[in-house]
């Protein structure tokens, strides 16, 4: 099933999410496989749970967008335990469409997990994945990309989706 992705000014993108505590049930599982349909259908290369509207802490990862089913990364409970370096770069969100910032974050971060079965991993990532493990995790910490930008430029983009949602282009 494909979930509609929530858009920024939802409460539910600015809370903090509820730990998982029941792994390996139908729910869960069907929820992952729900996750990945809807973060492809968006054409994003990560999703997290309150972006389809659950404030749980999972979030699905697939740099290559859908290409190499090899790269399927689920993170749940993650939390970032190793962080060094630095890369700026272009950051969107598809809870925050159109708009694109530059966001300077660590270029290789590690993350502590579970999986899908409630097996504890640890994970390296450079770059990109570096990037959305921590744009990931941000979100199930109630944080967005924006978060990392300053205030002058955050405003900005306030504005410009608040005259959207008054146009009604932005639910
Ligand atoms: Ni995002």
């Amino acid at each position: 099933m494909i979930y509609p992705i929530v858009k920024y000014g939802q409460p539910v993108l600015e809370e903090k999410a509820a730990t998982i505590t029941e792994f390996n049930t139908p729910e869960l599982t069907k929820l992952l496989d729900d996750m990945f349909e809807s973060m492809y259908a968006a054409r994003g290369v990560g999703l997290a749970a309150p972006q389809i509207g659950i404030g749980k802490r999972i979030a699905v990862i697939d740099t290559t967008t859908g290409e190499d089913p090899s790269q399927k990364i689920v993170l749940i409970n993650p939390e970032i335990i190793a962080a060094e370096g630095s890369q700026t770069g272009e950051e969107g969100c598809l809870s925050i469409p159109t708009f694109r910032e530059t966001v300077t974050r660590a270029q290789k971060v590690t993350v502590r997990a579970q999986d899908g079965a409630g097996t504890t991993f640890e994970m390296t990532g450079e770059d990109l994945l570096a990037r959305a493990f921590l744009h990931e995790t941000d979100h199930l910490n109630g944080k967005l990309y924006i978060n990392h930008i300053s205030p002058l430029k955050r405003d900005l983009i306030r504005r410009k989706i608040r005259k959207l949602q008054k146009a009604d282009e932005w639910s």
